[in-house]
């Protein structure tokens, strides 16, 4: 991030990125289309090659023609560019090569070892490898011992890179033992911990919005802020993850790591510059203020629901308990609220809301602040009852923009007041661009900014305030599921959760 700050965006240097689970979706859906945009902005390395791993047996030529299908459709769906460009697939194509391999066996990373060599004689690579884990979560910690082994982790002059998808541990003491198996064989520098949030350039404006425009600092807190309200709203259900959600659910899912995210880019304090180390501290922080309950006490501050058949956009959809892979009688959530407090000077007293689901009405994530409401004196006698509150909405997916909700004289002889909304959509200024998210992740990590990327520290500190929440549900009854229909609002826990403070949730829909 910081060196697309500085400058225009330069080509990487040179460098192999070697991904497991050349087949698996993750590839295809995202990283690959992703690799494909860099393509056509010229922004991968002249020197570059893509080693593919993966159980099937396919050659450097069937694995790029399996990929390029999804590449086409996404190229199609953004409905953004005119045509495929050829010559940018082309491109990655021609530097593609395919290693069948069992992540399980020594030999496989001899084989590997072998193959990269030969590439970097060929294509001048210099021996700098991004290891992209693109693999179920099993395998992260065997995978990087194997490298460590063979000795493809070390550095030497030239630069060896792991990547980590989520989910990054199951609980706060998982985390802590990958944390702790991956730290054995290569330094936290050489560690890039994605979370595909921070990829979307909605929430790294978060940043920019607050700290390069002097007007929000003075109201950013808890003198002028009454509470604020994080909504991870999604339509879609587990669709074909009832296997990996029926061990997830939505706290784990979602909570820890991208509602954070969204968290931490809110309330974090202004680092002193856009160095990695500089902004995952500041993160860091904010989270490990985030009040860490017993258990007990969650029963007040946490609400969980599944979804039950309904409708959305028009269309019946089976309840989560009807899903694939899914037991009939399944306790797993698939909706979360919180109420977390923020421990800090700048948040004390400010309640912060977050709730995420599957089946909900919408597809909307936004982080909405509400400002403290003004005194009534002057409006007394007029039929201003009470001045509405003021909002700001950051709206990061879809229709990517920021909101400002008001109060205006409606035009007339009688004091009347109307709600007014001022709102900046990104498409309007800036066009749209198609884009996966993690064309900057990628393009970060081939130039070595971890900017974007969880430390150890970040991971361990959000495991450390949902804990005791997994806990208490582990500990309890089963829930009352299901307690929402598809297609609405989520739980009716959830509106109590806020009614118990005197607030409410701003609609999804
Ligand atoms: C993933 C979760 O990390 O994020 C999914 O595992 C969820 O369950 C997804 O659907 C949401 O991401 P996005 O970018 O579609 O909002």
């Amino acid at each position: 991030m910081s060196d697309n700050l500085a400058t225009q965006p330069k080509r990487p240097g040179p460098c192999v990125m070697v991904i497991f689970g050349a087949g698996g979706d993750l590839t295809r859906r995202l990283v690959v289309p992703a690799l494909y945009n860099l393509a056509t902005s010229q922004l991968l390395p002249d020197h570059f090659a893509i080693v593919g791993v993966d159980l099937a047996d396919k050659t450097d030529e069937t694995w790029g023609e399996s990929l390029e299908e999804m590449t086409l459709q996404f190229v199609n769906s953004s409905g953004q560019h005119s045509s495929f460009d050829q010559q940018a697939w082309g491109r990655i194509t021609s530097c593609m090569r395919y290693l069948k391999g069992d992540l399980n066996n020594p030999e496989t990373y001899d084989t590997l070892k072998g193959k990269l060599q030969e590439i970097d004689s060929q294509a001048g690579t210099q021996g700098n490898y991004l290891f992209y884990l693109a693999i179920a979560d099993r395998f992260f910690g065997p995978v990087v011992e194997h490298l460590g082994q063979s000795g493809l982790a070390t550095q030497d002059g030239r630069w060896r890179r792991i990547v980590v998808e989520k989910p990054f541990g199951h609980d706060l003491q998982s985390a802590k033992a990958l944390n702790k198996q991956i730290l054995n064989v290569v330094s936290e520098s050489q560690v890039y911990r994605i979370d595909h949030f921070l990829g979307k350039e909605t929430v790294q404006n978060i940043m920019m919005f607050r700290f390069a425009n002097g007007m929000f600092e003075h109201v950013w807190n808890r003198d002028r802020i009454d509470h604020v309200q994080i909504t991870a709203a999604e339509t879609v259900g587990v669709e074909k993850r009832g296997r990996f959600y029926e061990h997830t659910g939505a706290l784990r899912d979602m909570v820890p790591n991208h509602v954070f995210q969204l968290l931490a880019m809110t309330a974090m304090e202004a680092p002193n510059s856009f160095r990695a180390d500089a902004v995952r501290a500041e993160k860091e922080k904010v989270i490990e203020a985030i009040r860490v309950c017993c258990p007990e006490e969650t029963d007040s501050l946490a609400v969980r629901g599944q979804y039950a058949a309904g409708e959305i956009e028009g269309e019946p959809v089976p309840g989560y308990r009807q899903e694939p892979d899914v037991s009939p009688q399944s306790n797993i959530e698939t909706y979360v609220a919180l109420k977390l407090l923020i421990e800090n000077w700048r948040w004390a007293g400010v309640p912060f809301y977050v709730r995420t689901g599957k089946r909900l009405g919408v597809r909307k994530t936004q982080i909405a602040i509400r400002f403290k409401g003004s005194p009534a004196a002057l409006f007394r006698g007029t039929q201003v009852r009470e001045p509405a509150p003021n909002w700001m909405l950051l709206r990061i997916q879809p229709d990517e923009g920021i909101a400002l909700e008001f109060g205006a004289k409606v035009p007339g002889p009688v004091m009347k007041l109307g709600d007014v909304r001022m709102d900046f959509k990104y498409a309007d200024y800036f066009g749209t661009a198609p884009r996966t998210g993690y064309e900057t992740l990628l393009y970060d990590i081939m130039t070595g900014d971890a900017t974007l990327f969880q430390r150890a520290d970040n991971v361990e500190a959000g495991w450390r305030v949902v804990q005791p929440i997994l806990d208490r549900w582990a500990a309890q009854a089963p829930a009352a599921f299901p307690n929402y229909k598809s297609g609405t609002e989520g739980p009716k826990c959830a509106d109590d959760l806020l009614a118990r403070d005197g607030r409410e949730w701003r609609a999804i829909q």
